[in-house]
């Protein structure tokens, strides 16, 4: 069982082939409204992968906190510890597609106010679970609390660590796995890449987009290759691996299999659009794997 503690957004996209210039009003060619946040897309990749999955989290009083929290539901996601804050809004991402890529502005409304408090009321769940999943869209104090109670309890914790500003190096300590983009790595602990790597043997995983990703096992450099395939969306391919790693690492892969195969549920993610739309389940894993 896997307890995920983070946001909850409805993310608003606008796909466009023109981009705006300052000052400049351009056509789009579509608006939806999908779920979102980092959080709730990485408890659906492995929800629907098969994993046993609880969200803790906020969402407002209003029709997205609802609509959003219905849709975890619908994924088989334990909701009992998503609240619902009395005089805030939902979170929402406004997202703008443009040329295969995206570009994210996140306003967090509720997701600000998971606190300490949430934590305690989770604290029984979070302490039989098997690895918590965390990200970086909740208060930065909720994040270091939450990872001290999971230390004195024993449970590993996998920190994606986004938006990386809110990183704090002495967290290593309390993180057993963390999976930073390569800017995030950077921004992080602010030296090479390799350095980083071999700082932090089999529990720095850096992902590198379609290129794969990457860790350090003790000895030598491992590179696990991404599989090439057709964008449709990137949003949420991060995301993706992320759910996709913890379900693996949680069913006893080794780390170098659990890679492999977050790689593969992130390719099959992008060709279809919004952040949890194309989320595979473990059959198509499984069969992209076996090629
Ligand atoms: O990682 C993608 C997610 O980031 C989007 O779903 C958006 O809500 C933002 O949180
Ligand atoms: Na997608």
């Amino acid at each position: 069982m896997i307890t995920v503690i983070g946001s909850i957004n409805m993310d608003l996209v606008v796909d466009t082939t023109i981009f705006p210039k300052q000052g400049e009003t351009v056509l789009g060619n579509r608006f939806e409204t999908v779920p979102g946040g980092k959080g709730a897309n990485q408890a659906v990749a492995a929800a629907r992968l098969g994993g046993e999955i609880h969200m803790v989290g906020a969402v407002g009083q209003d029709g997205f906190g609802e609509e959003l929290t219905a849709n975890l539901s619908t994924e088989g996601i334990h909701t009992r510890f998503v609240a619902t804050a009395q005089e805030t809004a939902t979170g929402i991402a406004n997202i703008l597609l443009y040329e295969n890529d995206n570009r994210i502005i996140v306003v967090p409304g509720a997701n600000g106010l998971v606190t300490e408090a949430e934590i305690d009321e989770a604290r029984e769940l979070i302490e039989r679970s098997e690895l918590v999943i965390m990200q970086l869209e909740i208060p930065q104090e909720t994040v270091d609390y939450a990872l001290r109670v999971c230390k004195e309890a024993g449970i590993p914790v996998l920190l994606n660590p986004a938006p990386a500003k809110n990183f704090k190096e002495e967290w290593m300590n309390n993180i057993a796995y963390l999976t930073p983009n390569e800017t995030e790595c950077e921004e992080i602990f602010h030296s090479e890449i390799e350095e980083a790597l071999e700082k932090y043997p089999n529990r720095l995983i850096v992902t590198l987009g379609a290129a794969g990703a990457r860790y350090y096992n003790g000895k030598e450099h491992v590179f696990i290759e991404g599989f090439k395939t057709k964008v449709v969306d990137t949003t949420g391919a991060g995301d993706t691996f992320n759910g996709a790693l913890a379900y693996a690492i949680t069913s006893g892969q080794p780390l170098k299999e659990a890679v492999r195969f977050a790689n593969i549920a992130a390719s099959l993610s992008v060709e279809k659009f919004g952040a949890q739309g194309g989320m595979p389940t473990l059959q198509m894993v499984e069969a992209r794997l076996k090629g």
